[in-house]
């Protein structure tokens, strides 16, 4: 009954990982640390030896090229060793990721998609913590609505969807409860840390140059930015009913993370 995490050292991954050790559940995690290498097919077999149900979480980001047919393989390679259920990680509004999650379905594992809002915890936890702590958002696109998505929350869907014995193939939609612009965002940001944050929409030159300045590399930076372009232009502006399905309780808003981010001392 042991569930793999792929990506497991990841900010979804040890959220899955702690929760599933915390019920008594077999579980082992997959990334470059042990061995697994989403750029090497020959490392893939081993961590799905013996393995039940497996978390995939593609990173830098399921939306890049290339992503599809290394999703293929690892369906594949899940289906001859007798894996029962896949979750793939996904992103709402991604075109790009959608034949990621077409390719990952085609051996016939049975496969939960869960298609995610943008994470509250990317001002925290990923490219935009230092932007915050600077005081000072700036992204490619125009100030459109988003339903931030809180990683706990995912990570308990992910857990449901994991350990469920349904067997169809299935997606799901996830998005925060609220619909709020950046600026809306900084604000919220700026009354949880008790100093100042703006929104600034600039273009993908200075962008790119911002995330270079915090260490972000150009293979990454470049398709980030491309991204955000496609999926910022209004497109998720809606709420999803993903998490009222998979775990029967609304979703966190923004300012419950900020609080708790700032409280642990995210942008001192
Ligand atoms: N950020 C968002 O707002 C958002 C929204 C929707 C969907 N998503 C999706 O979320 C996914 C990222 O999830 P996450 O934030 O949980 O992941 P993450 O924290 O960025 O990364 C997870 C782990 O992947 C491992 N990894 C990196 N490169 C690897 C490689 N070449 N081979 C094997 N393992 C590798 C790393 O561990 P090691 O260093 O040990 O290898 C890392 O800890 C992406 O697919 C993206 O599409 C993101």
């Amino acid at each position: 009954m042991t569930t793999l995490i792929i990506g497991g050292p990841g900010r979804t991954g040890t959220r899955i990982f702690d929760r599933l050790t915390a019920a008594g559940r077999p579980v082992r995690y997959a990334s470059r640390r042990t061995g697994f290498d989403w750029d090497s097919a020959t490392s893939w077999p081993a961590p799905l030896a013996g393995v039940t149900a497996a978390y995939v979480c593609f990173a830098p980001d399921l939306a890049f090229p290339g992503v599809p047919e290394k999703m293929r393989e690892l369906g594949r390679m899940a289906a001859a060793e007798g894996v029962e259920r896949l979750v793939l990680l996904s992103g709402r509004g991604e075109e790009g990721a959608r034949a990621s999650e077409a390719a990952l379905r085609e051996a016939g594992v049975p496969t939960t998609v869960l298609r995610c809002s943008w994470f509250q915890q990317n001002f925290s936890e990923h490219f935009l913590a230092g932007p915050v702590r600077r005081g000072r958002l700036r992204l490619p696109a125009p100030d459109v609505p988003e339903a931030f998505l809180d990683l706990e929350d995912v990570a308990d869907a992910a857990v449901v969807a994991l350990t469920s014995t349904d067997p169809e193939d299935r997606t799901y939609e996830l998005s925060g409860p609220e619909l709020l612009t950046f600026a809306d965002a900084a604000q919220v940001l700026s009354v949880a840390g008790g100093r100042s944050v703006t929104f600034e929409a600039v273009d993908v030159p200075t962008f790119l140059a911002d995330l270079a300045a915090d260490g972000v590399p150009a293979q990454e930076a470049e398709p980030l930015a491309g991204l955000f372009t496609d999926i910022l232009d209004g497109r998720n502006a809606s709420l999803a009913g993903g998490i009222q399905e998979l775990l029967g309780r609304p979703a966190s808003p923004l300012r419950e993370y900020a609080r708790r981010a700032a409280a642990a001392g995210a942008w001192a």
